[in-house]
């Protein structure tokens, strides 16, 4: 399992320095939560938030674009330095032409649904993803419960792409701790998001490496 520490629940003052930390801890990769209070009722980040951060790691850093207008902002998060891109399904954006466009940016496109979003709505766009998140909260805000309710969808989709041959990635986002990723894990997530079990953890190496061999 591999683990994408949120910088959501991180000390927002220090941002640079816990991208810093959250590496020396063993992270695999850096998830940069953008909201925009529009598509959800929450603001955080924009690219310059994140080109600044940028220079603080090697790591890849995956951009969860929880906006309403994804397209206008891509080539402006792709300039920042993000390496993957990943925006929802039921945002405004055409999607194949936002996909194509993070194509364009050589950006990996990812595509993420809410709770309520039947998990089969991305078929048809699988072909040309690199990932798809399942959120396992309604998202907004770190903190909250995980959905067991979810864990279905990542069976269906992992089903899917073995079906057709596909190798995408499956990342599950919201209420992911040592408690929970056992169930993600089972249900064969690749990828975990996790922000405030690994930023208020007290060992952070420790919080990380427990979620990275929850599958073994
Ligand atoms: C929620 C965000 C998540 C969130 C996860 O909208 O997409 O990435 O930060 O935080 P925790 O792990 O605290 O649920
Ligand atoms: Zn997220």
């Amino acid at each position: 399992m591999k683990v994408a520490p949120s910088l959501l629940s991180c000390n927002f003052a220090v941002m640079g320095e816990e991208v810093a930390r959250v590496d020396r801890a063993g992270a695999d990769l850096i998830h940069l939560d953008v909201m925009d209070g529009h598509f959800v009722p929450n603001i955080t980040i924009g690219p310059d938030i994140v080109a600044a951060v940028r220079p603080f790691s090697r790591l890849p850093f995956e951009v969860h674009l929880m906006i309403s207008d994804p397209l206008r902002y891509i080539d402006a998060f792709a300039k920042a330095g993000a390496d993957i891109i990943t925006f929802h399904i039921e945002a405004d954006s055409d999607i194949d032409a936002t996909i194509e466009q993070i194509r364009r940016c050589h950006v990996r496109p990812g595509l993420v649904v809410k709770p309520g979003t039947p998990v089969e709505s991305v078929f048809p766009y699988l072909d040309s993803l690199y990932m798809v998140l399942i959120m396992t909260v309604e998202p907004g805000f770190g903190g909250q419960s995980f959905m067991t309710d979810m864990m279905p969808k990542i069976t269906l989709l992992k089903e899917e792409c073995r079906r057709r041959g596909l190798d995408v990635l499956v990342e599950v986002d919201g209420g992911v701790s040592e408690k929970t990723i056992g169930q993600a894990a089972a249900a064969g997530a690749d990828i975990c998001v996790s922000g405030t079990c690994v930023f208020k953890a007290n060992d952070m190496a420790a919080a990380i490496r427990l979620l990275q061999q929850s599958d073994q």
